[in-house]
Formats: structure tokens, sequence, C-alpha cells
């Protein structure tokens, strides 16, 4: 990396990049106050009130994959490559610029979109519209790619001197440990790989899921409530509602691991909400919570139900679509743990709930269908199969939605 980011020289970067330029004037440039350990976000305010999102990845030689915004700048060569998909408005690349050698993203900013996760916690108020626009974008964008060559050998273009050998599979346990783990993590949070390791289905379940994971299409990869933007005007739009960000991890994947993530993501609001306290078991913790699961499972099941309306195709080809979605939910839930234990190194008896309810998901995934959705898995199918049933001519069946939305207010 040859340049260091920071708030004082951001403005040259962008008029040597030609994103602005000396006569723009900038009103202001702040960090992100939602910016992550990971990268270093920038808001840039021009005159004209235009809004930039510079992003650099801070530890670029350090770990991992030093390849996530190139991820994103592929997924936006992608889109301008290939229109069906491209006119998917909840999906559009925001992207203006990317400089790989100093790993440098730019996005347009959008102002009038708020973050979904604080959205439901500002407002405490699920509603279904928002849900069933997630799941109808998700679908849209999987059923497009599902089994497309074209897509995939363009998701496997790898960064310029390197190979993408094989698409990163997420399905992932917590992996083995070391004894560095006790200089890493503070000692409460041993708790958690003791319990972890404990649970001999929890590790298998997570081995089988790992050895099915079935990559067929395009996939986000990352898609928590807080990579999905609202419109802040959400209740007078009939489509344009949500914008899905942050592509840094997408690639060739399995549809139920996003939808999956997603899952998670809304039972995380239940699972944070716990009153927990030794006195209390499990059982009557996830009962006494602030934000009770039955509030968020009408969004939850028009998530879904969306989806597969959108995509019935999936479930011929994985008919036990929905008991995967549920798994990887709870391997999610893991991941999240596992993420706060690294990032802020904090474990307390909220976090056991956590665990105790992501290896039922995991070890159990048809029970707990009926838990998590508030009814049977026959009963989230019967709308599709009434769908299945009404006579459609073959063909027609087998053609693409093509979406071209436009936004519009109503009764502008
Ligand atoms: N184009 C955008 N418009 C509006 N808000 C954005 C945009 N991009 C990111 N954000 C906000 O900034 C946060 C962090 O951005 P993101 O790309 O998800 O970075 P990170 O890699 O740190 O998760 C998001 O959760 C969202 O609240
Ligand atoms: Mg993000």
């Amino acid at each position: 990396m040859l340049l260091s980011l920071s708030s004082q020289n951001v403005i040259q970067y962008l008029q040597d990049a030609g994103l602005c330029s000396a006569e723009d004037g900038v009103l202001v440039e702040s960090e992100l106050p939602e910016s992550s350990n990971k990268n270093l976000n920038l808001l840039v305010t021009l005159t004209d009130n235009r809004q930039l999102l510079v992003k650099q990845e801070r530890n670029i030689n350090n770990d991992g994959n030093p390849h996530e915004f190139f991820n994103e700048w592929l997924f936006h060569q992608l889109l301008q490559q290939f229109p069906v998909i491209g006119n998917i408005s909840a999906i559009a690349s925001l992207v203006l610029h990317f400089d790989e050698e100093n790993s440098i993203l730019v996005r347009s900013y959008l102002s009038e979109y708020l973050e979904l996760r604080r959205f439901h916690q500002n407002h405490e108020i699920f509603p279904t519209e928002i849900a069933t626009a997630i799941g109808t974008t998700l679908a849209g964008l999987h059923r497009a790619t599902f089994q497309r060559r074209e897509y995939r050998d363009f998701m496997a273009t790898a960064p310029q001197g390197m190979f993408r050998y094989s698409f990163y599979n997420p399905a992932q346990g917590i992996g083995s440990l070391s004894p560095e783990i006790f200089g890493m993590v503070p000692h409460e949070a041993l708790q958690f790989y003791v319990l972890y390791q404990r649970y001999e289905s929890l590790e298998s379940a997570i081995a089988d899921l790992a050895y099915e994971w079935n990559p067929c299409c395009l996939t986000h990869n990352d898609l928590k409530l807080n990579n999905i933007l609202v419109h802040s005007r959400w209740e007078q739009l009939d489509n344009c509602l949500v914008r899905l960000i942050d592509w840094e991890a997408c690639g060739w994947g399995d549809p139920a691991f996003d939808l999956g993530t997603l899952l998670a993501s809304y039972l995380e609001i239940w699972l944070s909400s716990l009153v927990v306290d030794p006195t209390i078991d499990l059982q009557e913790s996830l009962c006494l919570a602030m934000t009770p699961l039955e509030v968020l499972q009408p969004s939850i099941l028009a998530l879904i139900q969306a989806y597969l309306d959108a995509f019935p195709m999936i479930l011929e080809y994985r008919p036990d679509f929905i008991v995967r979605v549920v798994q990887f939910a709870g391997l999610a839930l893991i991941h999240q743990i596992q993420d706060v234990i690294k990032s802020r190194k904090y474990f307390d008896n909220a976090d056991i709930c956590m665990l105790e309810v992501a290896k039922n998901l995991l070890t159990m995934p048809e029970q707990a269908v009926l838990t998590i959705f508030g009814i049977s898995e026959s009963e989230i199918l019967q709308p599709v199969d009434k769908l299945d049933k009404l006579t459609q001519p073959e063909n027609e069946k087998k053609l693409l939605r093509l979406y071209y939305e436009k936004t519009q207010l109503r009764g502008c």
C-alpha cells in the first residue's frame, strides 16, 4: 500500500482521481460512526450535496483475504456487463472508483437511506413490506444467475497476477484451537470454546453443512441487516424500498447461505433482547425477551415466502432448502458470537443462550422450523405448491423474469 488515507489527504486523493474538482468545495468529511475495525470509512460531503463514501482496507497485510474490495469491484463490472441483473434496482452498483494498489474503494453515499438494523432498533417496528422487498430482490439475483456459467466464470476472475482456484466455502466451524487462544480472548469467553467443543453433534452438523454446500448462483455472502439500507420514505415508495450494499464478500455460492445469514440477523434482534439471569433457565429467558420472537415472525415469514414465490425452482433443486436455511442461520449465530469475542473481547450469559439456540438450529433444524417461523415447513410451502399446480405452459416457466424497475412515489 503506497498511500495511507486520512481526512487530511482524502480531498486531494479524490481530486487526483477525478472524482471531484477544486471548485467543488467540501463541507464536511468525517469518519462514519459505524466504521468497523476492518476498514477506514470516510464520508465526504461536497458543496453540491453529493456524498462520497471513501473506504480503505486497514489490515491489508495482516489478515485473511486482502481482496475484498476487488470482489465488490468485480460485482460492479458484472452489473455493467449483464443488464438482466444490472437493472435490479435494489442491488444497483454504487461503486465510483477502485484503486487496487492502495486498496481504496469509493461509493456514492445514499443519504436518503437508513441502515436497516438501526431502523429496526430505533423504531422497533418490523414492516413485512420491507422483508418482502428483500426476499424478492435476493430471489431475483439468485434466480437470474442460477447455474449460469457466464456469471460463474465472471466471478472466478482473480486480481491481476493471482489465481482463484475455487470459491470460498463459508460453511466453516470455529476451527481447531491453539494455546494462543488463552492470550487472545477474555477468560469468560473460553467457556464458549469449551461448550462448542463439548457438543459433538454440533461439529458434525457443521461438517455435513460444509460437505453439502452447493455453489450454484451468485451470492452476497454477508447479508446482515446492517448491509441492507431502507429508504427513509419507504412507506410512500412502491419499489426501491431497500438497497443491498457491501458486496465485498460476494462470490459464487449456496443461496441457502444468504437466506440463513439474513434469518440469523433477524433472530439476533430477539436474542440480544433476552433477560438473562443465572436464576432463570433458557426457555424462560427466551420467553421474556424485550423483542419477542412473535414480533419478528411476520417479517421472517414474509422474507422466506417472498423468496420462494420469486424463485420456486430452488425447491426442485433442493427439496430440503428451508431446513438448510435454518442450519445456516445457526452457523451465522455462532460466527456472530465469535466475531464479538474477537473484536469486542466480550462474552456473557446472553451469548450462551445464543449458542444454545444456534446448536438447536444446526442439530434439530426440522423442529426448529416451527419455532422460528411459527408454522410448519409444509405450511410455509403451501402457497408455492398452489402456484406450482396452476397450469402454466412449460416454456413460459423457464423464462427469466426481467426486472426493469422505476422508482415511483405513490401518487406522483
Ligand atoms: N453507499 C452507501 N450509502 C449509505 N450508507 C452506506 C453506504 N455504504 C455504506 N453505508 C453505511 O456504512 C456502513 C459501513 O459500510 P460497509 O460497506 O458495510 O462497511 P464495512 O465493511 O465496514 O461493513 C454500512 O453499514 C452503512 O450503514
Ligand atoms: Mg458492512
